[in-house]
Protein backbone atom coordinates (compact mmCIF):
# COMPACT_ATOMS: atom_id res chain seq x y z
CA UNK A 1 0.00 0.00 0.00
CA UNK A 2 1.44 3.38 -0.49
CA UNK A 3 2.04 5.10 2.81
CA UNK A 4 1.18 8.59 2.18
CA UNK A 5 3.11 11.24 4.68
CA UNK A 6 1.47 12.75 7.63
CA UNK A 7 1.62 16.75 7.90
CA UNK A 8 3.61 18.19 10.28
CA UNK A 9 0.89 19.48 11.89
CA UNK A 10 0.03 15.32 13.00
CA UNK A 11 3.88 14.94 13.77
CA UNK A 12 3.08 17.08 16.33
CA UNK A 13 0.36 15.34 18.44
CA UNK A 14 1.74 13.72 21.54
CA UNK A 15 1.25 9.93 21.79
CA UNK A 16 -1.71 8.12 23.02
CA UNK A 17 0.11 7.39 26.49
CA UNK A 18 -2.79 5.12 27.81
CA UNK A 19 -2.87 3.18 24.37
CA UNK A 20 -0.31 0.33 26.11
CA UNK A 21 -2.58 -0.17 29.25
CA UNK A 22 -5.36 -0.84 27.04
CA UNK A 23 -3.73 -3.09 24.43
CA UNK A 24 -2.33 -5.29 27.92
CA UNK A 25 -5.80 -4.91 29.64
CA UNK A 26 -7.22 -6.13 26.50
CA UNK A 27 -5.00 -9.10 26.61
CA UNK A 28 -6.10 -10.63 30.15
CA UNK A 29 -8.78 -10.45 29.23
CA UNK A 30 -8.60 -12.37 26.21
CA UNK A 31 -6.41 -14.66 28.02
CA UNK A 32 -9.80 -15.22 30.22
CA UNK A 33 -8.89 -12.74 33.66
CA UNK A 34 -11.90 -11.38 35.35
CA UNK A 35 -9.95 -7.97 35.53
CA UNK A 36 -11.59 -5.07 37.17
CA UNK A 37 -11.19 -2.06 34.83
CA UNK A 38 -10.75 1.12 36.98
CA UNK A 39 -8.70 3.01 34.83
CA UNK A 40 -10.54 4.65 32.24
CA UNK A 41 -13.06 7.86 32.65
CA UNK A 42 -15.93 6.11 31.22
CA UNK A 43 -19.37 6.20 32.48
CA UNK A 44 -20.50 3.00 33.59
CA UNK A 45 -24.62 3.84 34.05
CA UNK A 46 -27.10 4.32 31.72
CA UNK A 47 -28.72 7.73 30.08
CA UNK A 48 -31.46 8.69 32.07
CA UNK A 49 -34.70 6.83 30.62
CA UNK A 50 -36.83 10.42 30.00
CA UNK A 51 -33.67 11.62 27.72
CA UNK A 52 -33.81 8.45 25.78
CA UNK A 53 -37.48 9.00 25.05
CA UNK A 54 -37.12 12.58 24.49
CA UNK A 55 -34.23 11.23 21.65
CA UNK A 56 -36.84 8.86 20.30
CA UNK A 57 -39.86 10.99 19.99
CA UNK A 58 -37.59 13.84 18.49
CA UNK A 59 -35.86 10.58 16.15
CA UNK A 60 -38.92 11.13 13.68
CA UNK A 61 -39.25 14.63 13.23
CA UNK A 62 -38.88 15.24 9.90
CA UNK A 63 -37.41 18.73 10.34
CA UNK A 64 -34.65 17.11 12.16
CA UNK A 65 -33.49 15.20 8.88
CA UNK A 66 -32.25 18.01 7.51
CA UNK A 67 -29.13 20.12 8.19
CA UNK A 68 -29.42 21.32 11.53
CA UNK A 69 -28.85 25.37 11.94
CA UNK A 70 -25.19 25.65 11.54
CA UNK A 71 -24.59 27.59 15.03
CA UNK A 72 -26.95 25.27 16.88
CA UNK A 73 -30.89 24.95 17.77
CA UNK A 74 -31.82 28.18 19.49
CA UNK A 75 -33.90 26.17 21.77
CA UNK A 76 -30.53 24.66 23.38
CA UNK A 77 -29.13 27.69 23.86
CA UNK A 78 -31.67 28.96 25.40
CA UNK A 79 -31.88 25.73 27.73
CA UNK A 80 -28.34 26.17 28.29
CA UNK A 81 -29.06 29.95 29.64
CA UNK A 82 -31.73 28.72 31.97
CA UNK A 83 -29.42 25.69 33.22
CA UNK A 84 -26.70 28.10 34.19
CA UNK A 85 -29.18 30.22 35.73
CA UNK A 86 -30.86 27.50 37.81
CA UNK A 87 -27.90 26.06 38.72
CA UNK A 88 -25.39 28.78 39.24
CA UNK A 89 -27.32 32.41 39.33
CA UNK A 90 -25.23 33.38 36.08
CA UNK A 91 -26.81 35.10 33.23
CA UNK A 92 -25.82 34.58 29.68
CA UNK A 93 -27.49 35.67 26.28
CA UNK A 94 -28.43 32.54 24.24
CA UNK A 95 -26.85 33.86 20.88
CA UNK A 96 -23.49 35.45 21.66
CA UNK A 97 -22.79 33.89 25.03
CA UNK A 98 -23.53 30.05 24.47
CA UNK A 99 -21.86 27.68 21.46
CA UNK A 100 -23.12 24.03 20.70
CA UNK A 101 -20.21 21.32 21.03
CA UNK A 102 -19.81 17.93 19.64
CA UNK A 103 -18.48 17.26 23.35
CA UNK A 104 -16.57 19.38 25.56
CA UNK A 105 -13.19 17.36 23.55
CA UNK A 106 -14.16 19.23 20.63
CA UNK A 107 -14.35 22.23 22.31
CA UNK A 108 -10.86 21.95 24.29
CA UNK A 109 -9.06 20.89 21.24
CA UNK A 110 -10.42 23.58 18.81
CA UNK A 111 -9.92 26.44 21.39
CA UNK A 112 -6.23 26.32 21.05
CA UNK A 113 -6.56 26.91 17.17
CA UNK A 114 -9.05 29.88 17.31
CA UNK A 115 -6.76 31.40 19.84
CA UNK A 116 -2.96 30.77 19.22
CA UNK A 117 -0.56 31.50 16.85
CA UNK A 118 2.50 29.52 15.99
CA UNK A 119 5.10 29.86 19.14
CA UNK A 120 2.18 31.50 21.67
CA UNK A 121 2.24 29.99 25.26
CA UNK A 122 -0.54 28.52 27.06
CA UNK A 123 -0.98 27.71 30.51
CA UNK A 124 -2.21 24.09 31.36
CA UNK A 125 -2.62 21.94 34.77
CA UNK A 126 0.13 19.40 35.45
CA UNK A 127 -0.86 16.67 35.82
CA UNK A 128 -4.18 17.06 33.27
CA UNK A 129 -6.66 16.06 30.79
CA UNK A 130 -4.19 15.13 27.84
CA UNK A 131 -6.82 16.89 25.19
CA UNK A 132 -5.49 20.20 25.93
CA UNK A 133 -2.11 19.24 24.64
CA UNK A 134 -3.54 17.93 21.78
CA UNK A 135 -5.20 21.74 20.74
CA UNK A 136 -1.74 23.50 21.81
CA UNK A 137 0.26 20.66 19.40
CA UNK A 138 -2.24 21.26 16.46
CA UNK A 139 -2.31 25.23 17.28
CA UNK A 140 1.79 24.54 17.18
CA UNK A 141 1.85 26.53 20.09
CA UNK A 142 3.94 26.22 23.48
CA UNK A 143 2.63 24.73 26.86
CA UNK A 144 4.09 26.36 30.01
CA UNK A 145 2.99 23.78 32.86
CA UNK A 146 1.45 24.85 36.27
CA UNK A 147 1.95 22.20 38.67
CA UNK A 148 -0.89 20.67 40.48
CA UNK A 149 0.50 19.45 44.11
CA UNK A 150 -0.91 18.18 46.68
CA UNK A 151 0.36 20.69 49.61
CA UNK A 152 -2.03 23.29 47.51
CA UNK A 153 -4.82 21.41 47.21
CA UNK A 154 -3.90 20.69 43.49
CA UNK A 155 -4.31 23.90 42.66
CA UNK A 156 -1.82 25.93 40.46
CA UNK A 157 0.33 28.58 42.41
CA UNK A 158 0.19 31.54 40.73
CA UNK A 159 2.18 32.89 42.45
CA UNK A 160 5.22 30.64 41.11
CA UNK A 161 4.69 31.71 38.11
CA UNK A 162 7.49 33.80 36.60
CA UNK A 163 6.53 37.41 35.18
CA UNK A 164 7.99 36.69 31.61
CA UNK A 165 5.41 33.25 31.41
CA UNK A 166 2.41 35.60 32.51
CA UNK A 167 3.57 38.07 30.13
CA UNK A 168 3.80 35.53 27.53
CA UNK A 169 0.70 33.36 28.12
CA UNK A 170 -2.53 34.08 26.02
CA UNK A 171 -4.61 30.87 27.14
CA UNK A 172 -4.96 28.91 30.14
CA UNK A 173 -6.84 25.88 30.91
CA UNK A 174 -8.60 24.88 34.34
CA UNK A 175 -10.17 21.93 35.17
CA UNK A 176 -12.54 21.53 38.80
CA UNK A 177 -13.63 19.79 39.93
CA UNK A 178 -9.89 17.89 38.80
CA UNK A 179 -9.12 15.07 36.24
CA UNK A 180 -7.31 13.27 37.45
CA UNK A 181 -5.97 14.75 41.13
CA UNK A 182 -10.05 14.92 42.01
CA UNK A 183 -8.90 18.66 43.41
CA UNK A 184 -11.80 20.91 44.23
CA UNK A 185 -11.89 24.85 43.42
CA UNK A 186 -12.72 27.53 45.88
CA UNK A 187 -14.49 30.64 45.60
CA UNK A 188 -11.33 32.71 46.35
CA UNK A 189 -8.97 30.86 43.73
CA UNK A 190 -11.87 31.46 41.31
CA UNK A 191 -11.41 35.40 42.10
CA UNK A 192 -7.49 35.29 42.43
CA UNK A 193 -7.90 33.37 38.76
CA UNK A 194 -10.23 36.18 37.34
CA UNK A 195 -7.73 39.37 38.69
CA UNK A 196 -4.46 37.36 36.92
CA UNK A 197 -6.44 37.08 33.57
CA UNK A 198 -7.24 40.30 33.72
CA UNK A 199 -4.18 41.87 34.56
CA UNK A 200 -1.83 39.63 32.41
CA UNK A 201 -4.93 39.53 29.06
CA UNK A 202 -5.07 36.12 29.40
CA UNK A 203 -8.28 34.23 28.16
CA UNK A 204 -9.30 31.65 31.42
CA UNK A 205 -10.57 28.05 30.10
CA UNK A 206 -12.35 26.50 32.74
CA UNK A 207 -13.30 22.60 32.10
CA UNK A 208 -16.16 21.92 34.10
CA UNK A 209 -16.85 18.37 33.00
CA UNK A 210 -17.32 17.55 36.19
CA UNK A 211 -19.51 19.84 37.67
CA UNK A 212 -22.05 18.04 38.50
CA UNK A 213 -20.19 15.75 41.08
CA UNK A 214 -19.71 16.92 43.75
CA UNK A 215 -19.56 14.96 47.38
CA UNK A 216 -20.50 15.19 51.48
CA UNK A 217 -23.30 18.50 50.28
CA UNK A 218 -20.43 20.54 48.61
CA UNK A 219 -21.88 21.72 44.99
CA UNK A 220 -18.65 22.66 42.86
CA UNK A 221 -18.86 25.97 42.01
CA UNK A 222 -18.89 27.58 37.99
CA UNK A 223 -15.69 29.61 37.19
CA UNK A 224 -19.05 32.27 35.69
CA UNK A 225 -20.00 32.27 39.51
CA UNK A 226 -16.45 34.81 40.20
CA UNK A 227 -17.39 38.53 39.27
CA UNK A 228 -16.20 39.33 36.02
CA UNK A 229 -15.46 35.86 34.90
CA UNK A 230 -17.58 36.37 31.27
CA UNK A 231 -14.62 39.33 30.60
CA UNK A 232 -11.86 37.04 30.83
CA UNK A 233 -12.69 33.66 29.43
CA UNK A 234 -15.27 31.08 29.05
CA UNK A 235 -16.53 27.65 30.65
CA UNK A 236 -16.68 24.24 28.75
CA UNK A 237 -19.21 21.94 29.86
CA UNK A 238 -20.72 18.69 28.73
CA UNK A 239 -23.64 16.61 29.07
CA UNK A 240 -21.18 13.53 28.99
CA UNK A 241 -20.98 12.90 32.91
CA UNK A 242 -23.77 14.63 34.22
CA UNK A 243 -26.29 12.92 32.67
CA UNK A 244 -24.69 9.64 31.14
CA UNK A 245 -24.35 11.13 27.32
CA UNK A 246 -20.82 10.40 27.08
CA UNK A 247 -21.62 8.75 23.82
CA UNK A 248 -24.19 11.10 22.75
CA UNK A 249 -21.13 13.93 22.24
CA UNK A 250 -22.91 16.89 23.15
CA UNK A 251 -21.58 19.87 24.85
CA UNK A 252 -21.56 23.20 24.92
CA UNK A 253 -19.06 26.61 25.82
CA UNK A 254 -20.73 29.71 27.35
CA UNK A 255 -19.11 33.36 28.74
CA UNK A 256 -16.83 35.64 26.62
CA UNK A 257 -18.68 36.75 23.68
CA UNK A 258 -15.51 37.33 21.27
CA UNK A 259 -14.43 33.74 22.39
CA UNK A 260 -17.47 32.33 21.99
CA UNK A 261 -17.81 33.89 18.36
CA UNK A 262 -14.14 32.51 17.38
CA UNK A 263 -15.70 29.08 18.26
CA UNK A 264 -18.44 29.36 16.15
CA UNK A 265 -16.50 31.00 13.68
CA UNK A 266 -13.92 27.71 13.22
CA UNK A 267 -17.34 25.32 13.76
CA UNK A 268 -18.94 26.80 10.83
CA UNK A 269 -15.95 25.75 8.51
CA UNK A 270 -15.21 22.52 10.49
CA UNK A 271 -19.09 20.95 11.05
CA UNK A 272 -23.01 21.66 10.50
CA UNK A 273 -24.08 21.23 14.58
CA UNK A 274 -25.37 18.11 15.98
CA UNK A 275 -28.35 16.36 14.91
CA UNK A 276 -31.50 17.97 16.15
CA UNK A 277 -33.23 15.02 17.97
CA UNK A 278 -29.77 15.01 19.87
CA UNK A 279 -30.09 18.63 20.65
CA UNK A 280 -33.54 17.95 21.92
CA UNK A 281 -32.71 15.37 24.53
CA UNK A 282 -30.05 17.64 25.40
CA UNK A 283 -32.49 20.13 26.11
CA UNK A 284 -34.61 17.94 27.90
CA UNK A 285 -31.75 16.77 30.13
CA UNK A 286 -30.69 20.29 31.09
CA UNK A 287 -34.29 21.87 31.31
CA UNK A 288 -36.36 18.61 32.97
CA UNK A 289 -35.79 16.86 36.43
CA UNK A 290 -32.67 16.82 37.88
CA UNK A 291 -33.48 13.90 40.44
CA UNK A 292 -31.46 11.17 38.53
CA UNK A 293 -28.49 13.82 38.46
CA UNK A 294 -28.42 14.23 42.35
CA UNK A 295 -28.98 10.23 42.53
CA UNK A 296 -25.82 9.39 39.97
CA UNK A 297 -23.63 11.99 42.31
CA UNK A 298 -25.15 9.59 45.81
CA UNK A 299 -23.96 6.35 44.19
CA UNK A 300 -20.50 7.69 43.49
CA UNK A 301 -20.02 9.21 47.26
CA UNK A 302 -20.78 5.32 48.20
CA UNK A 303 -18.46 4.42 45.57
CA UNK A 304 -15.96 6.79 46.92
CA UNK A 305 -16.22 5.77 50.49
CA UNK A 306 -16.16 1.80 49.80
CA UNK A 307 -12.48 2.52 47.74
CA UNK A 308 -11.32 5.25 50.56
CA UNK A 309 -11.71 2.65 53.23
CA UNK A 310 -10.82 -0.53 51.28
CA UNK A 311 -7.82 0.96 50.51
CA UNK A 312 -6.84 2.95 53.94
CA UNK A 313 -7.60 -1.23 55.10
CA UNK A 314 -5.25 -2.61 52.28
CA UNK A 315 -2.60 -0.13 54.14
CA UNK A 316 -3.09 3.08 52.25
CA UNK A 317 -3.17 5.50 55.00
CA UNK A 318 -2.02 8.77 52.73
CA UNK A 319 -4.65 8.43 50.10
CA UNK A 320 -7.38 11.84 50.28
CA UNK A 321 -10.90 11.21 49.96
CA UNK A 322 -11.98 12.62 46.91
CA UNK A 323 -14.88 15.76 47.22
CA UNK A 324 -15.49 15.85 43.59
CA UNK A 325 -15.26 14.01 40.23
CA UNK A 326 -15.87 9.81 39.98
CA UNK A 327 -11.80 9.62 40.69
CA UNK A 328 -9.19 8.99 43.13
CA UNK A 329 -5.50 9.84 42.89
CA UNK A 330 -3.55 7.30 45.43
CA UNK A 331 0.23 7.93 46.13
CA UNK A 332 2.00 5.02 45.56
CA UNK A 333 3.53 3.12 47.92
CA UNK A 334 7.66 3.71 48.39
CA UNK A 335 9.67 2.13 45.91
CA UNK A 336 7.63 2.20 43.29
CA UNK A 337 7.14 4.41 40.08
CA UNK A 338 3.65 5.21 39.06
CA UNK A 339 3.63 2.65 35.92
CA UNK A 340 5.40 0.00 38.11
CA UNK A 341 2.55 0.20 40.71
CA UNK A 342 0.08 0.57 38.13
CA UNK A 343 1.59 -2.62 35.97
CA UNK A 344 1.93 -4.77 39.51
CA UNK A 345 -1.68 -4.04 40.32
CA UNK A 346 -2.68 -5.30 36.69
CA UNK A 347 -0.46 -8.12 36.19
CA UNK A 348 -1.31 -9.70 39.80
CA UNK A 349 -4.65 -8.06 41.18
CA UNK A 350 -6.05 -7.64 37.54
CA UNK A 351 -7.03 -4.02 39.03
CA UNK A 352 -6.45 -1.79 35.81
CA UNK A 353 -5.76 2.06 36.96
CA UNK A 354 -4.31 4.83 35.28
CA UNK A 355 -0.51 5.64 36.38
CA UNK A 356 -0.21 9.40 36.97
CA UNK A 357 2.56 10.16 34.85
CA UNK A 358 0.27 9.53 31.87
CA UNK A 359 -0.99 13.02 33.13
CA UNK A 360 2.45 15.08 33.20
CA UNK A 361 5.27 14.92 35.11
CA UNK A 362 3.82 16.03 38.48
CA UNK A 363 1.49 13.30 38.27
CA UNK A 364 4.56 10.98 39.11
CA UNK A 365 3.91 8.97 42.12
CA UNK A 366 0.74 8.51 42.03
CA UNK A 367 -2.48 6.60 39.97
CA UNK A 368 -5.82 7.37 39.32
CA UNK A 369 -8.85 5.41 39.89
CA UNK A 370 -12.07 5.47 38.73
CA UNK A 371 -15.17 4.95 40.46
CA UNK A 372 -16.65 3.99 37.14
CA UNK A 373 -17.28 -0.07 38.64
CA UNK A 374 -20.72 -1.02 41.22
CA UNK A 375 -19.82 -1.01 44.44
CA UNK A 376 -18.81 -4.31 44.61
CA UNK A 377 -16.71 -4.52 41.92
CA UNK A 378 -15.00 -1.95 44.05
CA UNK A 379 -14.42 -3.56 47.16
CA UNK A 380 -12.93 -6.60 45.30
CA UNK A 381 -10.47 -4.46 43.95
CA UNK A 382 -9.60 -3.17 47.49
CA UNK A 383 -9.44 -6.76 48.80
CA UNK A 384 -7.03 -7.95 45.77
CA UNK A 385 -4.72 -4.65 46.55
CA UNK A 386 -4.95 -5.80 50.42
CA UNK A 387 -3.81 -9.06 49.52
CA UNK A 388 -0.47 -8.30 47.97
CA UNK A 389 0.92 -6.61 51.09
CA UNK A 390 2.26 -3.95 49.28
CA UNK A 391 1.43 -1.28 51.51
CA UNK A 392 2.88 -2.58 55.33
C1 LIG B 1 -11.53 16.83 32.38
C2 LIG B 1 -12.28 16.37 31.19
N1 LIG B 1 -12.63 17.27 30.27
C3 LIG B 1 -13.30 16.90 29.17
C4 LIG B 1 -13.67 15.60 28.95
C5 LIG B 1 -14.36 15.25 27.66
O1 LIG B 1 -15.72 15.27 27.78
P1 LIG B 1 -16.64 15.01 26.51
O2 LIG B 1 -17.17 13.62 26.65
O3 LIG B 1 -17.72 16.00 26.61
O4 LIG B 1 -15.83 15.19 25.28
C6 LIG B 1 -13.35 14.62 29.88
C7 LIG B 1 -13.70 13.23 29.62
O5 LIG B 1 -13.22 12.31 30.16
C8 LIG B 1 -12.63 15.03 31.03
O6 LIG B 1 -12.27 14.14 31.95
Amino acid sequence: MTQFEQSQTLKRLPEQFFAKLVKKTQQLEAEGHDVINLGQGNPDLPTPPHIVDALKMAASNGNYHKYSPFRGQPFLKKAVCEFYKREYDVDLEAESEVAVLFGAKTGLVELSQCLLNPGDTALLPDPGYPDYMSGIALADANPAFMPLKQENNFLPSYKDLTSKVLEQAKLMFLNYPNNPTAGTATKDFFDETVSLAKKHHICVCHDFAYGALGFDGEKPRSFLESEGAKETGIEIYTLSKTYNMAGWRVGFAVGNASVIESINLIQDHMYVSLFGAVQEAAATALKGPQDEVRKLAATYERRRNTLISGLKKAGCRDIQSPKGTFFAWMPVPEGFTSEEFANLLLEKAHVVTAPGNGFGTHGEGFLRIGLVRPEDRIQEACERIEKLGVFN
